[in-house]
């Protein structure tokens, strides 16, 4: 293994040193390039930079691997429950049950909100999108909470952390229940987590919820399967947001905003519309057909990361046919055209050549639609399951004692200093 690699620039050599993790490909340390060879490096994208040091999420895109703190995803999301992984993801070890009991009180002892915030839902008009009103309600928790500013305090770190998770669910179905005109529901401490959201999601004055643990086992794997991916463009928005400082509920909803783009979290949504637009399996070659033509994506398909199927996919898959099963859907005809069109994509060059495969969008809004949620809350419930990874994520940074603030540099292409021309001196 090389220890360090060297770059020549106009016949001198400058040395980066070579950093070495514990899984996935060697790092070069361009760190001291510019103050020894005056040279950025140039990576718009992202696509060979790793932008900080992390213990918490490894992906193999190539093998198709997730692991969270060593733990493979699959086994995860079906063993495991959110809390617990949540715990996993903040902390680093799974919880004991005398962790585990005081994490979920503390999760459980959040989840109210003041009852000044329900004023800024009904801000909102009612056709407003759920995502449209998560970014600007919890970025207004930041006004709620002035005991826990101090980001450099570990303990207010952690009552920041706590009270995330724990509203979130609120949070989250508030903005399902005002888009449907029905009345808030307040959360329940002794339901879990899922249950918990599904419940205020879910009931009406007029009738008796009834949980179904088929649903309830459903949505707390959508969320571990949904908890933490690494350094994706929401993720590394919430660290650049964190990293100058700011209050972590503004930061969250920085990776609340960039969640929301149809390439990164909203992708599930525009996927169930996709199948919704294909309607049925005999339109699936013409549709593959403008795929191919570059006339649209398949929504659903492919990953900068993975170039293998996308392991929460599987798992995904799965949940779906257990909740078709559940409601007696099993002859869904969105799930017919999905898994044909799987099928035929899996087998075209087009697809295998640029190593294309289902992601965990593909399946997964088939699954929330058959759960009784809305397209447009899809997003949502992503938010909601990644604010977990968004705030280890942060956490971990602040306890990285070289953070400072994120500062890329560019290649300047522009106009070459010049002299201002008064206005009426101009062409
Ligand atoms: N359908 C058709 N062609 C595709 C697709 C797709 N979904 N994804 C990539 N390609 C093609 C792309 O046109 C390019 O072809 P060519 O080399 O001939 O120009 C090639 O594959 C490589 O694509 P890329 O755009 O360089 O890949 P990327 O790493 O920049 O994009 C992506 C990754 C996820 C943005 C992209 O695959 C995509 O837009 N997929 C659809 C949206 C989607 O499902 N997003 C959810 C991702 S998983 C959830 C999450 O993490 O947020």
């Amino acid at each position: 293994m090389s220890e360090k690699a060297v770059l020549n620039i106009d016949g001198k050599d400058y040395d980066a040193p070579v950093m070495h993790g514990t899984l996935g490909p060697d790092v070069v340390d361009v760190r001291k390039l510019y103050a020894d060879a005056d040279v950025f490096t140039f990576d718009p994208s992202f696509t060979s930079t790793a932008s900080c040091e992390s213990k918490i999420t490894f992906i193999d895109g190539d093998k198709g691997i997730l692991l969270h703190r060593g733990y493979p995803i699959d086994q995860l999301a079906e063993q495991s429950s959110f809390l617990e992984v949540a715990y996993l993801l903040l902390h680093g070890e799974l919880p004991n049950a005398a962790e585990f009991t005081e994490f979920e009180h503390n999760i459980t002892y959040h989840t109210m909100l003041h009852s000044q915030f329900d004023r800024f839902f009904t801000g909102f008009r009612s056709d407003a999108h759920p995502m449209a009103i998560m970014t600007g309600a919890v970025g207004a928790l930041s006004a709620f909470y002035a005991d826990s500013t101090n980001v450099d305090d570990p303990k207010q770190r952690e009552i920041s952390a706590h009270r995330l998770i724990a509203k979130m669910p609120t949070i989250a179905a508030r903005a399902f229940q005002y888009s449907v005109g029905r009345p808030f529901v307040s959360p329940r401490n002794d339901l879990g987590y899922a249950e918990n959201f599904l419940r205020m999601s879910f009931s009406v004055p007029a009738e008796e919820w009834k949980p179904n643990p088929v649903m309830t086992r459903a949505m707390d794997r959508i969320f571990i399967l949904h908890a933490d991916h690494e350094q994706n463009a929401s993720t590394s928005t919430v660290r650049m947001a964190g990293s100058s400082g700011a209050h972590p509920f503004a930061c969250i909803a920085a990776g609340i905003a960039c969640l929301w783009g149809p390439s990164h979290g909203g992708a599930n949504q525009e996927a169930l519309e996709m199948l919704e637009t294909i309607g049925s399996v005999d339109n699936i070659p013409e549709f593959v057909q403008g795929v191919k033509d570059r006339k649209y994506k398949l929504m659903g398909f492919g990953h900068r990361v993975y170039k293998n199927y996308d392991p929460r996919a599987t798992v995904m898959q799965k949940t779906c046919h257990e909740v078709l099963d559940e409601i007696g859907h099993h002859d869904d005809p969105l799930l017919k055209i999905a898994m044909e069109l799987e099928k035929i994509a899996l087998s075209d060059p087009f697809f295998i050549e640029r190593k294309l495969y289902p992601n965990i969008d593909f399946y997964s809004g088939i699954t929330l639609r058959a759960m009784g949620f809305p397209t447009n809350m899809f997003t949502v419930l992503f938010a909601l399951a990644r604010t977990t990874g968004w705030i280890s994520q942060w956490k971990e940074m602040f306890e990285d004692p070289g953070r400072k603030i994120s500062r890329p540099r560019q290649l300047y292409t522009g106009a070459v200093n010049r002299d201002y021309v008064a206005i009426d001196k101009r062409g």
